[in-house]
């Protein structure tokens, strides 16, 4: 767990840019804090209540959270968040909060009834199965759903059903994996750009509820994005390639998978698919369960 951790707060998401709070109060704290009712945590209002011109403090409890309220689950470490990440949270909380007024709790289990669980779509930033320790886990409508390695930039599997049960992974206090809800559909062992070089994380934005992956492999910088195809049928993924390769591009996806591969541009022999120089600046793949 220790060495999670240290691992976590190293990799601490090396945003090129300035993190933003709001962005990153959505990954990390918004499954279990709401704004005025208390689900599994706090509301932000109660937040601000205890912790309004305290920053110090509040960086403290959520790097080394302790037990307070009796019938709640431990709050999991943030750590992984960065010190910097953590006090734009705080700036957006104490915003956000200002001048709100708090609702009365509902009864029940806080976390299977807290609306934040059944938002769609959804980005989690949680330890998942088969993943490096800095996966997100997206769901890209009710049923199709996916977790990316921010750790190793690519996609590692994608199911259909429901998205993820995160309680063994809070309840664990971060020692537990998340438990993914439905079947595996799709699976891949390496980035498609495994010919082109080594990937390097540079964050990611968010569209319309969605993230945009980024990453650069040498001079190139690429951004990765996601939507579903309906009915759990399998998703689109487009990528952009800038500045635009200098020579054609040849992707590798799995060949052993039980999926169609089709794309608005380029080439498909196999599972490869061979783009121009020109294509590659631009394009969108269709990966459909068979
Ligand atoms: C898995 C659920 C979960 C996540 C994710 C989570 N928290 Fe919490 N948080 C809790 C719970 C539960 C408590 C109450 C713990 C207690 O009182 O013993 C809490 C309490 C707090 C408190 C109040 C501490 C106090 O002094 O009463 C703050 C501040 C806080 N969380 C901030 C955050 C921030 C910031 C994030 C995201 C970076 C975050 N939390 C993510 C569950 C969570």
């Amino acid at each position: 767990m220790k060495f999670f951790l240290v691992f976590l707060s190293l990799m601490s998401f090396g945003f090129a840019e300035k993190p933003d709070g709001a962005q990153l109060f959505t990954t990390n704290c918004s499954a279990c804090h709401m704004l005025d009712q208390m689900v599994v945590g706090p509301s932000l209002v109660e937040i601000r209540e205890i912790y309004n011109g305290k920053p110090e403090d509040f960086l403290k409890w959520c790097i080394k959270p302790g037990k307070k309220r009796p019938n709640a689950i431990e709050m999991p470490s943030m750590v992984h968040v960065g010190e910097e990440g953590l006090r734009e949270i705080y700036v957006h909380i104490m915003k956000v909060a200002e001048g709100v007024k708090a609702k009365e709790a509902k009864k029940g289990d806080s976390y299977v009834t807290s609306p934040v669980q059944t938002k769609r779509p959804q980005i989690q930033r949680i330890f998942m199965p088969d993943a490096g320790p800095a996966a997100i886990a997206v769901a890209l409508d009710q049923t199709m759903s996916l977790c990316w390695d921010a750790g190793q930039c690519r996609l590692r599997y994608s199911w259909n059903g429901g998205f993820i049960d995160g309680y063994p992974y809070w309840q664990g206090n971060g020692s537990s994996l998340a438990k993914v809800l439905g079947n595996i559909r799709y699976v891949e062992a390496s980035s498609p750009f495994s010919d082109l070089g080594e990937p390097k994380f540079s964050g990611y934005r968010i569209e319309k509820g969605l993230p945009v992956f980024k990453y650069r492999i040498g001079n190139c910088g690429i951004t990765e994005s996601f939507s579903a195809i309906a009915n759990g049928g399998g998703f689109n993924r487009s990528f952009t390639m800038t500045p635009a390769s200098p020579a054609p591009v040849v992707l590798n996806f799995p060949s052993d998978q039980k999926v169609a591969y089709t794309s608005d541009k380029g080439k498909w022999v196999g599972s490869k698919l061979e783009l121009t120089a020109a294509e590659a600046s631009a394009f969108t793949i269709h990966i459909s369960f068979k």
